[in-house]
């Protein structure tokens, strides 16, 4: 096997550190990247001529938001949301507001930015908050879509990557704080979030 081929190959393949706890990586560092630039160019398209105010949503969206905006070549402000959903293992509790807007959206075109649209809770509390400060125009974006798993009438207008129902980690999401800093989006082993989901449950 050529030097290359071995790097290419190291490179996409789960850190032996993390085997027993990542059954495999999903999405590569080098597709997020291709996919970043060409959403960029489509967001540029539909919002060339307005100043935009990027509005992200904390803490899922660290990685994907620094990557994507140095990507824009669109004059825009930014500013967070925190919102956080406090739930047992896997599945999403209650929605809790850790940050509120500070940016004043009033006739301004925004962009809403969301690591990922799962069931689409999370969207549904956010949208009409936003929607109320009277924007001319907002539009949503993920990096990943999980359509199978919605229970909210919510859709992204630009998506990174459409998914499967996998428990994915990685460029941003968690487990329970853990696994943000992957360069890569991985599926968890489920033995990992079964044993946190016992311990919750037994606590
Ligand atoms: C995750 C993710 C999305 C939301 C999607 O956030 O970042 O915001 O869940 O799920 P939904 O469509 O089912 O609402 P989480 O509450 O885990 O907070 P985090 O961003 O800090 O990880």
């Amino acid at each position: 096997m050529s030097a290359k081929l071995k790097k290419s190959k190291a490179k996409n393949s789960v850190p032996r550190r993390l085997r027993s706890e990542v059954e495999k990586i999903l999405i590569t560092e080098e597709q997020i990247a291709r996919r970043i630039k060409t959403l960029a160019r489509e967001i540029e398209r539909d919002f060339r001529g307005h100043e935009l105010v990027v509005v992200s949503l904390l803490n899922g969206t660290v990685m994907f938001l620094a990557d994507l905006i140095r990507h824009l070549n669109l004059p825009l402000r930014l500013d967070f949301i925190g919102v956080s959903s406090y739930g047992s293992g896997t599945e999403s509790g209650e929605l809790v507001f850790t940050k509120e807007l500070r940016l004043d959206v009033q006739g301004r075109d925004v962009l809403l930015i969301d690591d990922i649209l799962d069931t689409g809770k999370t969207m549904s509390h956010v949208l009409p908050k936003i929607r109320a400060l009277n924007p001319r125009k907002i539009k949503v974006c993920v990096l990943l879509d999980k359509p199978e798993r919605r229970t909210h009438d919510i859709e992204a207008d630009y998506v990174g990557f459409k998914i499967p129902d996998f428990f994915v980690v990685g460029y941003g999401l968690d487990f329970a704080e853990r696994y943000r800093n992957l360069p890569f989006v991985g599926v968890l082993h489920p033995h990992i979030y079964k044993e946190v989901s016992k311990q919750i449950v037994q606590k």
